[in-house]
């Protein structure tokens, strides 16, 4: 726990934070400073310090921050200084994020874990985020918007069917996001073609969120699933994935397995029938090339892949994308190729986990929520709080924490 020296050093520096250039030496300051914003109350402290040093750090919280983050993105990105005007920081691929970038979002998600809802009303008070939904959402969207409402900002929701926006009168994606920029300090976009996020964030003069562009990524999904791979195993290394389903169409794999293809040791099983394969060669956005260990094509049953889930410490269940498929006939082909049954999860490693982005169709049979490795939807409640994270660290930058594309 903190001192009362310690506490007198970082009031000390915190209020000297507008000289604070000369200041930047200081290492002793530094690592207090760093333990006020980062503690949590699994660091060890009791109760009633951690609740002591919670309204300290929230009383600071924003100055507190803004100067660490400042200070990890001098060695990350040393050519962008906090105090010139920057470009809007758009999150529109899973590869846009290095060690560092993922750590401080997972810091940021776990302390406002922590928080109590009251601490947080404030810190986006004022803000507003436009929600724009070309392709259906339950979580992603109802996410967002509950994200946002809990750190006091507001939301425009366009997320009920484009069909009652200007879209349905045929207005472009660019004049769209144009216009919301007037309004809002953010824009959440789904929309079904691959690099329309990018294109949105050319024209937008406020950050662009990917919230899935069609069959290409959905960085945020990959962002809470990792962060639920940390929760539930301690680490998001040396971990053995099966990703199965459609690896050809999910682009919630596309975006995961980039991000734990950064991580050492983790290797991954490949599981889908031959049609939704994921091309690890051509596909740019993968890194996984070398970590890839086996690609399984089923042809009729998931217990053609038995080996490699059971094998598994997570097990990354997608659904077969019927969107997607030009001609049905081919879904109906492939939709029942890859479903989980009760008896193989109950020969799943103990520590095995089961994740999945929903929605279900048929792939995970309901009678396997209640295993205690069903792990999905304390992943959907984690998801609140890495969006949480990235909307505030979004609206809220000192300095530009990821790198532009
Ligand atoms: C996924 C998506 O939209 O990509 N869902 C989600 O965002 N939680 C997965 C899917 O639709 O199958």
């Amino acid at each position: 726990m903190l001192n009362e020296l310690e506490i007198q050093l970082v009031t000390k520096y915190i209020l000297s934070l507008n000289e604070r250039s000369d200041r930047y030496g200081d290492e002793l300051v530094d690592h207090v400073l760093h333990r006020v914003t980062y503690l949590n109350y699994d660091d060890g402290v009791d109760w009633d310090t951690y609740g002591a040093i919670c309204s300290f750090r929230d009383e600071f919280e924003d100055e507190a921050r803004m100067a660490f983050v400042e200070r990890v993105l001098q060695g990350y990105s040393p050519q962008v200084s906090a105090k010139q005007p920057q470009a809007p920081c758009h999150i529109l691929a899973a590869s846009q994020f290095d060690l560092k970038a993922i750590e401080l979002v997972f810091k940021r998600a776990q302390q406002i874990e922590h928080s109590s809802t009251t601490s947080l009303l404030h810190t986006l008070q004022g803000k507003t985020l436009a929600c724009v939904f070309y392709e259906p959402s339950t979580r992603t969207s109802a996410s967002f918007i509950a994200a946002m409402s809990k750190l006091g900002g507001n939301v425009i929701p366009i997320t009920q069917g484009v069909q009652y926006s200007s879209i349905s009168k045929g207005e472009s994606l660019e004049d769209t996001i144009l216009t919301l920029g007037q309004y809002a300090d953010a824009i959440v976009l789904r929309h079904p073609e691959v690099g329309a996020s990018a294109l949105a964030a050319k024209v937008s003069p406020v950050p662009i969120i990917n919230a899935g562009d069609g069959i290409g990524e959905h960085p945020t999904q990959a962002l809470l699933d990792l962060y639920t791979i940390q929760r539930e195993f301690g680490r998001t290394s040396n971990l053995k994935v099966a990703f199965v389903g459609d690896l050809a169409n999910g682009r919630t794999i596309h975006s995961l397995a980039t991000l734990l293809a950064l991580y050492p040791e983790n290797e991954f099983s490949l599981i889908s029938p031959f049609l939704l394969k994921l091309d690890v060669q051509s596909t740019p956005y993968l890194q996984i090339k070398d970590k890839v260990v086996r690609e399984i094509h089923v042809r009729s049953n998931i217990l053609e892949a038995e080996e490699a889930i059971l094998d598994a410490d997570v097990i990354y269940m997608t659904r077969v994308q019927k969107e997607r498929f030009g001609f049905l006939e081919n879904y109906s082909k492939v939709k029942d190729s890859c479903l989980l049954t009760e008896d193989l999860v109950k020969r799943l490693k103990p520590s095995a986990r089961i994740l999945h982005p929903l929605p279900r169709v048929n792939e995970i049979p309901k009678a396997i929520d209640s295993d205690p490795r069903a792990a999905y939807f304390r992943e959907v409640k984690m998801g609140l709080y890495v969006r949480m994270a990235l909307l505030d660290l979004v609206m809220r930058p000192t300095s530009s924490w990821l790198p532009n594309l």
